[in-house]
């Protein structure tokens, strides 16, 4: 190592000259500092701009909706519905007034099969189920519904089966092959 003077050093044939930090530099470093504060204090601490994933699930669920309501008898859409609570309290009624009286009172089955367990004679899609309540399966013992209660007391309905998954109530005996 030689020196010249106090300021300028020399290390390996490399003059070091300790100049300050050019300015546009520490606008970059301070600007962002002080940009990521404000943006954490804004979007992080208040509500007063709406949060970025809030905005995105806002966006998601309302496309999920349109698509629900173009095709309310999609996989989708009758999902969709088993997650709502108005849907599905509906589907209660209209299963206490319609279904209860075959499939017991909490769907644990009684003359027909328990719809809580994980058996399943047609399958528990929400379509497969929908299917069974609006076509019945009259050879069984089943009426058909759907020219009874109409579509939409129909889908609400299956939402509420749809609801009753994995609620495994003692009750009849398993019929049909085990479906996850
Ligand atoms: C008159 C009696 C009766 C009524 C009322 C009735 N069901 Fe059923 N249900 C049955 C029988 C019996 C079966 C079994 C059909 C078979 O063995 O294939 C069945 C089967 C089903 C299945 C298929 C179960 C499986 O294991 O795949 C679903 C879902 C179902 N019913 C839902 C309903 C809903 C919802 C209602 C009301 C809208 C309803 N049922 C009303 C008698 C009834």
């Amino acid at each position: 190592m030689s020196s010249d003077n106090n300021n300028l050093r020399k290390y390996d044939d490399i003059l070091e000259e300790d100049n300050h930090m050019p300015n546009w530099w520490l606008v970059i470093l301070f600007g962002s500092i002080v940009f990521g504060f404000g943006y954490w204090l804004v979007y992080q601490t208040t509500e007063s701009l709406p949060n970025p994933s809030a905005v995105y699930k806002a966006d998601v669920d309302a496309l999920k909706k349109a698509r629900a309501a173009a095709n309310p008898t999609s996989e989708e859409a009758l999902a969709l519905l088993a997650a709502s609570p108005e849907a599905v309290a509906e589907g209660q009624k209209v299963y206490a007034g319609t279904c209860a009286a075959c499939h017991g009172q909490n769907g644990e089955g009684l003359v027909g099969p328990n719809l809580t367990d994980k058996f399943w004679i047609h399958g528990n899609a929400g379509k497969d189920i929908l299917k069974g309540v609006a076509e019945g399966f009259p050879e069984k013992g089943m009426p058909a519904w759907g020219p009874v209660i109409g579509d939409a007391k129909s889908r609400n309905v299956t939402a509420y089966v749809l609801s009753l998954k994995g609620k495994n109530l003692p009750g009849k005996a398993p019929q049909g092959d085990p479906v996850d």
